[in-house]
Parts: C-alpha cells; sequence; structure tokens
C-alpha cells in the first residue's frame, strides 16, 4: 500500500506513522459534492456522493465542494486517479460553510497545539497517482473543499477522513430519545453527536510530531514548547534545522499559557506552493513576531510581525544552526554564525504580557514548530545562559521522550475535549454538562475516566497543592503539571465544577468503591477550597490573588459560584455518608446551612426580586445568580419565582444574556453552557420548590423552541452539534472561529432525557438515590408534545426504556421497562407504571 504512494513525501511518511493508530477504521465520507468554478455561494445544488465515483477537475472548474452532512473528524485523505503532470491542490476543512470562502477557512486554530493540524487550509504537491493522506489530524468539520492551483487537470475518487473518533449513528447508542417534536428530537441528537467528537480514546490522537533518527520531523503547526523552561529566561537557544517545505519556525520567551511569547519563522528561497503568501512569508526572510502567531486570528491577536531579508540563500535539504540569544534589548538571531537579526524589544511593547504571558519578554521557554504547510526537522538543541558560559539544556530530539516535554505526546488517556476542533483542552468546567450528557448517551465510561484523570494529576505539592487541572493539554506530561500551575489555573469555580461532576456520578451510579479509591483526593480538594476561597468576614466565596470566577464574569463575593459551591457540597454529603464519613458529613452539612444563609442575609434583594450579582454589585444579576440559588434549594418558592420573572429583562431577541452587566448588541453572546444550566433549574424549581408551571414554561419555550432550534434549523451553520456561543442573530457567536461542535452547549439532551422523557435520578432519605420516572406533566403539555419514548443508559450496563403518551380526553399512558440489568428498580410516579414487558 505505502509502495504503490509517488505522492508527495509529507503525506508518504504521514501513513507510516499513523496506521497504527487507527480504532474505527470505517472512514467518513461526503454525502453531497459540488464542482464548478468556486463553492456555490449557499450549500445548495450539491449531488448525492457515491463511493467509487471520479471527480474530475480543470482550470475551468478547479472547485471541489465536499458536504459530510454533520461534523466528523480525522486524517484527511483522497486517491488521485489521474493527473496531466505536476499539480498541486489545496484542501480547505471548516464547520459553517461560510469558512470555505476566506483564506484560512474557520480557522486557523493558534492557542494550544491540540494534536490536529492548527491550520485549516493545507496544499499537496502531487506528481503521480495514488493515494494521498494528510499527516496532520482535522479535529471537526462539516465541509470541505479541494481545489486546483495549477494549470493541469485531476481526477479525483474516494475522498474522506480516516476516523481520530468514533462518532455512531444516534439509534445505535444506548441512551435514545424520540418524542412528537421534531425539533426536541433534533436539540437532542445534538448533545449526543458532540460527545462522540469531543470525547477521544486513549492514544486515538497521535503526536504532531514525528520523531525520527534525523531528529524530530515537525510540519507546520502551533508550536510545541518546552516544559522544561518554563522559569528560564535571558538565555540562548541554539538549534539545527533542516527545512522539508517552504519553512522553518521557532519560539522563545515562551509562557506556560498556550505558549505566548516571541516566535520566528525562517523561509526559504523556494520552490513555495502556488497559494503561499508572499505578503506574508517573503522568500528568504525571517518573519519576527509576538503573540501566539505572526498573524491574528479572531479574539486573540499578535504583534504585526517584521520582516529582514536573509542575506544569504536558505534552501531547502540542507541543515542550518539557529542561535537566537536573548537580552534585555532584544532577541539576536544569527544562521550559521552570520547574524541576520536584531529584533529590539520595544516594538513589541503593547503585546507583553497581554494577559497571556510572560511579565518580561526575556522570559520564558522555547518551542518548535513550522508556519501553515512548512515543514523541518530539527536536532541538537542547546541552551545557554545568555553569558555563553552555563550550558541549561540540551537535548537531541530524537527520542520519543521529548514529546511529553514539549506538550505533544499522542494523549494516553481516555478523555473529553471542549471542543472537536477547538480547543480540544481538558477544560474541567465545560465538563459539568458532558458527564451528564454522557450518562443519557453513550454510558459512563468517560465519566469514570475524567474523574480518575483529575484525581491523578491533583497537584499534592507546591502553591497549587490540593488543586486539580482546570485546562490541561492532551499532549501535556504528568510529571511537569507542577510546572502549568498558576497560569492553566485561571478559573476557580472549574475547580467547583469538578466537585459537581463527582456527586453528579454518585448520584447517577453510588459506586461507592469508586468513590472510597478517591475519597482522599476529594477530601483535600475541598479542603483546598474552603481555606483558599471561603472569605471569613464575608461567609462567601472570594480570591484575595483575584483569579476569576468564570460564573461570575471575575467578581468576588459573587452569587453564582458560592451557591454552585453549595449545590456541589450538597451532592459530596451522600457519597461521605455512603464512605461513613461522618466528620466530613457533619463539616459539610454545616457549611451548605452556613453559606446558604448568609447568601440570604447578603445576596437576596427584595427590590430586585432577585440574588444581586455580588456583594460589591448589588445593582446586577445573572441568569447564574438565579440558577444555582435554585439549584441549592436556598431560594424558597417565592424567592425562585420572583427569580424567574426577572429574567425576562435578560431576554435578547432569541436568548438570554449572561447578565444585566452586559449591554445589548448585536454580538453580545449567547451562551448555551449557560442557558443550560438555567434550563435545568427551571425544572429544580418546579418539581423541588413548587414554582408554579405557568412561571418556568415561559422560559423553557425560549430556550427550547426559540434558542436552541438555531442550532439545528440553519444549514450553513448546522453541524449536527451544540455550539459554544451564539449571537442575538442566531449565528454562531464569535463568529467564523466560534466552535460549533462543543458539548458545553448541549444540556438539553439530558435535560430532555431527565425531565421531558423523565427518567432521572432522585434523592431517597438520607442521601441515597433511586431511579424515577416521572415526566414534569404540565411542561411537555404546555409545549405541546403528545408522546415520547427513549433509553437511559444503566451504570452495570443494559438501560431503562421508558414511553409515554397522552391520550385524548386526559388519559395518559406510562411505562418504564428496565432492559439487560437485575435488580433495578424504577420507582414510577403518578400515571406511570413499572413493567416487566411491554404491554
Ligand atoms: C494551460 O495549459 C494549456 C495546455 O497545456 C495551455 O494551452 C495554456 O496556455 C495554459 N494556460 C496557462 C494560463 O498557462
Ligand atoms: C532577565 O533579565 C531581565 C532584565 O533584563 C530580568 O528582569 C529578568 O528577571 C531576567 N530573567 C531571568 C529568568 O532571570
Ligand atoms: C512539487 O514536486 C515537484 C516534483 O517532485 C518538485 O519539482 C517541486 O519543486 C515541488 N514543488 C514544491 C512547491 O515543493
Ligand atoms: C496575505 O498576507 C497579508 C499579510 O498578512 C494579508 O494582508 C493578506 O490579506 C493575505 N492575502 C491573502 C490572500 O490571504
Ligand atoms: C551550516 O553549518 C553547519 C555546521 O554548523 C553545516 O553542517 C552546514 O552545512 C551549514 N549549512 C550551510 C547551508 O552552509
Ligand atoms: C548579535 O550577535 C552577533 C553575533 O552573531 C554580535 O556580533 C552582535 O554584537 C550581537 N548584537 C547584539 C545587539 O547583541
Ligand atoms: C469579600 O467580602 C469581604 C466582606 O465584605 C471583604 O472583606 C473581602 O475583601 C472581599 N473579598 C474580596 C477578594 O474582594
Ligand atoms: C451593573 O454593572 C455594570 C458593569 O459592571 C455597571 O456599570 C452598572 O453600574 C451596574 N448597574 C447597576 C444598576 O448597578
Ligand atoms: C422566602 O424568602 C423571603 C425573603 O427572605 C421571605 O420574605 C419570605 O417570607 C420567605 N417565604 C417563606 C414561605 O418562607
Ligand atoms: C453588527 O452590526 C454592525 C453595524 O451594523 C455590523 O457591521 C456587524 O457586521 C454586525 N455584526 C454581526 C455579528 O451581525
Ligand atoms: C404548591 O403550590 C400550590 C399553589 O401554587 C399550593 O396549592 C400547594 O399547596 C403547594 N405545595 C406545596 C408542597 O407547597
Amino acid at each position: 500500500m505505502i509502495a504503490a504512494l509517488a505522492v508527495t513525501i509529507l503525506a508518504t511518511q504521514a501513513l507510516a506513522s499513523q496506521d497504527d493508530n487507527q480504532h474505527n477504521t470505517r472512514p467518513y465520507q461526503p454525502t453531497a459534492f459540488h464542482i464548478g468554478p468556486t463553492s456555490p455561494e449557499a450549500p445548495s445544488n450539491f449531488n448525492a456522493y457515491r463511493v467509487g465515483s471520479s471527480l474530475r477537475l480543470t482550470p475551468s472548474s478547479p472547485v471541489l465542494t465536499l458536504d459530510y452532512g454533520a461534523e466528523v473528524a480525522g486524517f484527511p485523505y483522497f486517491t488521485v486517479q489521474s493527473l496531466t503532470g505536476p499539480t498541486q491542490v489545496e484542501l480547505k476543512y471548516s464547520e459553517p460553510y461560510d469558512g470555505l470562502q476566506l483564506p484560512y477557512s474557520d480557522g486557523p486554530f493558534l492557542f494550544v497545539n491540540g494534536l490536529m493540524n492548527s491550520f485549516r487550509t493545507e496544499t499537496f504537491n502531487l506528481t503521480a497517482p495514488g493515494r494521498v493522506q494528510s499527516s496532520l489530524a482535522q479535529g471537526g468539520q462539516r465541509w470541505q473543499t479541494i481545489k486546483l492551483l495549477t494549470n493541469s487537470s485531476i481526477i479525483l475518487t474516494d475522498v474522506g477522513f480516516v476516523p481520530t473518533v468514533d462518532i455512531e449513528p444516534t439509534v445505535h447508542l444506548p441512551g435514545a430519545l424520540s418524542t412528537s417534536s421534531q425539533d426536541l428530537n433534533k436539540v437532542w441528537d445534538l448533545g449526543a453527536r458532540s460527545v462522540q467528537a469531543a470525547c477521544v480514546e486513549p492514544y486515538s490522537q497521535p503526536s504532531t510530531w514525528d520523531i525520527t533518527i534525523e531528529g524530530a520531523l515537525i510540519r507546520g503547526q502551533y508550536p510545541g514548547t518546552s516544559a522544561k523552561g518554563l522559569s528560564f529566561g535571558n538565555y540562548s537557544l541554539t538549534f539545527f534545522t533542516k527545512i522539508v517545505q517552504g519553512g522553518t519556525g521557532w519560539r522563545v520567551a515562551a509562557s506556560a499559557n498556550a505558549g505566548y511569547g516571541a516566535y520566528f519563522v525562517l523561509t526559504t528561497s523556494g520552490p513555495h506552493l502556488a497559494n503561499t503568501n508572499s505578503t506574508l512569508l517573503p522568500s528568504n526572510t525571517l518573519i519576527a513576531g509576538f503573540g501566539f502567531s505572526i498573524i491574528d486570528q479572531a479574539i486573540l491577536a499578535s504583534a504585526p510581525p517584521q520582516y529582514y531579508k536573509v542575506p544569504f540563500e536558505i534552501s531547502q535539504d540542507r541543515w542550518y544552526r539557529i542561535t537566537t540569544t536573548i537580552s534585555a534589548a532584544g532577541y539576536n538571531i544569527s544562521v550559521n554564525g552570520t547574524q541576520i537579526a536584531f529584533v529590539d524589544l520595544q516594538s513589541f511593547e503593547d503585546y507583553i504580557n497581554a494577559g497571556w504571558g510572560n511579565p518580561q519578554a526575556t522570559d520564558g521557554t522555547w518551542g518548535f514548530g513550522p508556519f501553515q504547510d512548512q515543514a523541518a526537522y530539527f536536532r541538537d538543541v542547546v541552551v545557554t545562559a545568555s553569558d555563553g558560559k552555563a550550558q541549561l539544556y540540551s537535548d537531541p530530539l530524537t527520542n520519543e521522550h521529548v514529546l511529553a516535554e514539549y506538550r505533544v505526546a499522542t494523549n494516553s488517556d481516555q478523555v473529553c475535549l471542549d471542543g472537536a476542533k477547538r480547543d480540544r483542552l481538558i477544560w474541567i468546567g465545560d465538563f459539568a454538562h458532558t458527564a451528564r450528557m454522557l450518562a443519557a448517551t453513550t454510558g459512563y465510561e468517560y465519566i469514570r475516566s475524567m474523574i480518575e484523570y483529575e484525581f491523578r494529576w491533583q497537584l499534592t505539592s507546591g502553591p497549587g497543592a490540593g488543586l486539580v487541572p482546570m485546562q490541561e493539554a492532551m499532549g501535556d506530561a504528568f510529571q511537569f503539571r507542577s510546572e502549568y500551575y498558576p497560569s492553566q489555573y485561571g478559573e476557580n469555580d472549574y475547580e467547583i465544577f469538578f466537585l459537581l461532576i463527582v456527586g453528579d456520578y454518585f448520584a447517577l451510579t453510588e459506586d461507592t468503591p469508586f468513590m472510597r479509591e478517591h475519597w482522599t483526593g476529594l477530601k483535600i480538594l475541598v479542603e483546598t477550597l474552603i481555606e483558599r476561597f471561603l472569605d471569613p468576614a464575608s461567609g462567601l466565596l472570594a480570591d484575595p490573588n483575584g483569579v476569576l470566577w468564570f460564573t461570575a464574569q471575575g467578581a468576588q463575593n459573587a452569587t453564582a459560584p458560592t451557591a454552585l459551591f453549595v449545590v456541589a457540597l450538597q451532592e459530596l454529603i451522600p457519597i461521605a455518608r455512603a464512605l461513613r464519613e461522618y466528620a466530613s458529613v457533619k463539616t459539610w452539612s454545616d457549611l451548605v446551612d452556613s453559606i446558604s444563609t448568609k447568601i440570604n442575609q447578603k445576596l437576596w434583594s427584595d427590590d430586585l426580586g432577585t440574588y444581586i450579582f455580588a456583594l460589591d454589585d448589588p445593582g446586577n444579576y445573572s441568569l447564574l445568580s438565579a440558577a444555582f440559588p435554585i439549584r441549592a434549594g436556598i431560594a424558597n418558592t417565592s424567592q425562585a419565582t420572583r427569580s424567574i420573572q426577572s429574567l425576562s429583562n435578560l431576554f435578547l431577541n432569541i436568548g438570554y444574556k449572561d447578565s444585566t452587566r452586559i449591554g445589548n448588541s448585536n454580538t453580545t453572546q449567547l451562551s448555551p453552557n449557560v442557558q443550560g444550566f438555567l434550563l435545568e433549574s427551571l425544572f429544580v424549581a418546579h418539581t423541588n420548590l413548587n414554582v408554579s408551571a405557568d412561571v418556568i414554561t415561559p422560559v423553557i419555550k425560549n430556550l427550547l423552541e426559540v434558542y436552541w432550534p438555531h442550532m439545528v434549523n440553519q444549514n450553513e451553520y448546522s453541524t449536527g452539534c451544540p455550539w459554544e456561543y451564539m449571537y442575538p442573530d442566531g449565528s454562531p457567536g464569535i463568529g467564523i472561529f466560534t466552535s460549533l461542535c462543543h458539548p458545553w452547549g448541549g444540556a438539553p439532551t439530558y435535560i430532555l432525557s431527565n425531565y421531558f422523557l423523565g427518567i432521572r435520578r432522585e434523592s431517597k432519605d438520607l442521601g441515597s438515590y433511586e431511579w424515577v420516572l416521572d415526566p414534569v406533566w404540565e411542561v411537555v403539555k404546555s409545549l405541546g408534545v403528545k408522546q415520547a419514548s427513549g433509553r437511559m443508559p444503566l451504570p452495570e450496563g443494559g438501560w431503562i426504556e421508558a414511553r409515554w403518551s397522552l391520550q385524548p380526553r386526559g388519559r395518559t399512558q406510562c411505562e418504564a421497562f428496565v432492559h439487560g440489568a437485575r435488580n433495578v428498580h424504577v420507582n414510577a410516579k403518578g400515571p406511570c407504571r413499572m413493567v416487566r414487558n411491554w404491554s
């Protein structure tokens, strides 16, 4: 198979290294295609794609546009049946359709490496027929183009992606939901697809670096940076590099947070690919940038690059020795002993420490990563103190151990990422919704592995002792975990979300042995949070170090994170009780009482009729300052009712903005993550606090009938997954860069299973739990839903199946049935009953 290939070197080498890593070998193939001078303006006029058909591109019809129907992920491949001469083709990948029209498509993703191609535009130089496979994965897309760049013609067959994740049709999953409302069914499906696209099996995401005896072969991508140099500064970095295509790239003074810092690209005199942007990447030039890269991307700005012509020829396939010396004045760069640039630090002043980097542009680690479509070898890295005397570091880059050091090791853990295409980080707060979605769709495996992962990585010493990682990268190494503190611990309440995840998992499973294994870590985390954040003066959560609170837009002594902590403690008490850890039961119960009392004393505003945003912001309130006190039961019936009524002020066109602190504009972000927490609290208000259905249903209708359907009913944006954010016109909420496959936006999936289908866990006496079948009838009726059926996976295997229908004349049929598990009882309430077999 490999011998038959005579395509580019890069593509050939890719095959050899990736074949071992595939779990699912069934490729993702397009469902429809279009060939023409350009892509159609809108996603219409496509033909059905049939495997094996020949797709011919010519100079007058050079653009093949492909639709995969929904989000897919993997290594792009295609087969060249014939070509008339040397041919270059440009491939683009995009979640939204309109990405295909842009030079960088919906990318690039220059924030972290993410073990994928950081670029969404990729070019191949083809000389002979055969199969071509990219060496770098694409994490998530629905659309693709293949554009002929040269004056030749080419016939392609068999285009697709070799999977890096296994996305099954929804009907094959253990969990399911089908109702009489098509929109609700599609909204449920969003979450089911996203957890499959964003959760990855161990070793399914290969390293983006290839270690060879010649050194590390690194294709164009966001640089991987060494964990060993994070505390270094004022050094001299020397390495050898051999360019395979276009140019080479490296970093110095890079921060622990995403590598923000100086970035250099050195280009060859040629040959260059036909679509190389010669303004951005002139030939034979050193390009010096600062920030994330040499270009801006969406919300992440970088300094305008500076250009230094190299006074001698830089050729492909020859080794060069590059030295970058950092001093207080700037970066002094030489190639093979000849100085080619002195880059003045002053010129980057505005971009230094812009919230991301180190305070000094002289400090931080080094890293390697060429720019788009470039590729180069790197070897023999040596770092010395600037005076040239002490050698601080050296590595030949010929051993696989460097992959973890440079944060690009293949993923050894079974983890869920925040999004399929980006950031591809293990953001633990995002997982709060994801865990519940998993329980309702694919099952419990990833919830367990994520909990294990977090406790294994919990810091045990140093200034962050007790905390769990909040923003880990798949490619990071365990032994360097403390190096990433504090830079990657910038949202305190993500720690609380993790407690909630543990509590939710126990509520679903009552898996006492697993909790026993992690009890020590759990207890230390709770104690750490109390010690760090429970303010003795206010009795609320505040961080004297000023680190941010995600659920309160950074405010201290705020309602949302404080009430969230109460919700988490309430869910942890049953764990302590099950483990007979009575001292913790007592301590945590007392804390729940005292914090709840403080919230009602200090944060409830009778004038506003809701909880205030924070102690020092008594005029504002937010979705979460209402939602979490309700979920915690801190609010009584009238407080919950009034809080929910006050939300109408936050409604903006199609959904609810986070808080009254945010103005109304066409770019106000409407967060499905935040509205997901709101949605569950509305049901809780009704089921636990006796808030009338009349109060909650208008809000529920806005969420489920107006807001979420925008993710399913716009073909140009729809991926079959929930989104990261939405604008008030219903388009993606950070523009082209928005992740359109982001599990954190998929809460309706579990909420529909739990409250519409009606299968959920409820606490019994003394904190044990039971399965109930208890649809929230008044809500389902007000949404006009006449019937529902579905499955809820069981932690012991098998599932609970339920179905109900509202008959004419007010009769209701409602039944539950346990499949494939013994001794599972469902407490069927109201008109529902449990049956042995379907009647
Ligand atoms: C493209 O190739 C054709 C046939 O080889 C030739 O006639 C034509 O002049 C070429 N066009 C350009 C723009 O080079
Ligand atoms: C590097 O030098 C600058 C002064 O030029 C100093 O502020 C900084 O602390 C030094 N960095 C290290 C890591 O020593
Ligand atoms: C494309 O491949 C051909 C044949 O190997 C080679 O001559 C040409 O230089 C390559 N072009 C680029 C841009 O690498
Ligand atoms: C080429 O790069 C320059 C500089 O970044 C940019 O202004 C221009 O839009 C780019 N052109 C294309 C076609 O991307
Ligand atoms: C650059 O220097 C290295 C030795 O330091 C040498 O091996 C290499 O050939 C030189 N490259 C060029 C293009 O002169
Ligand atoms: C930069 O390095 C060169 C040697 O490569 C040296 O001659 C020059 O003085 C250095 N410049 C500065 C400003 O340090
Ligand atoms: C929280 O509120 C208390 C009481 O008002 C105050 O003393 C403390 O400084 C506040 N904490 C922060 C971090 O603002
Ligand atoms: C709400 O918060 C905004 C932004 O912090 C502030 O400007 C405004 O004064 C606050 N509104 C009230 C009514 O306190
Ligand atoms: C609910 O809380 C409010 C505000 O603290 C209080 O005024 C009201 O009496 C409470 N209602 C009940 C039924 O306890
Ligand atoms: C918002 O409105 C401004 C001014 O009318 C317009 O330029 C911009 O494109 C709009 N943005 C969005 C996301 O609709
Ligand atoms: C719930 O509220 C209704 C009125 O809306 C009232 O009749 C009923 O007694 C309340 N139930 C409880 C348990 O408080």
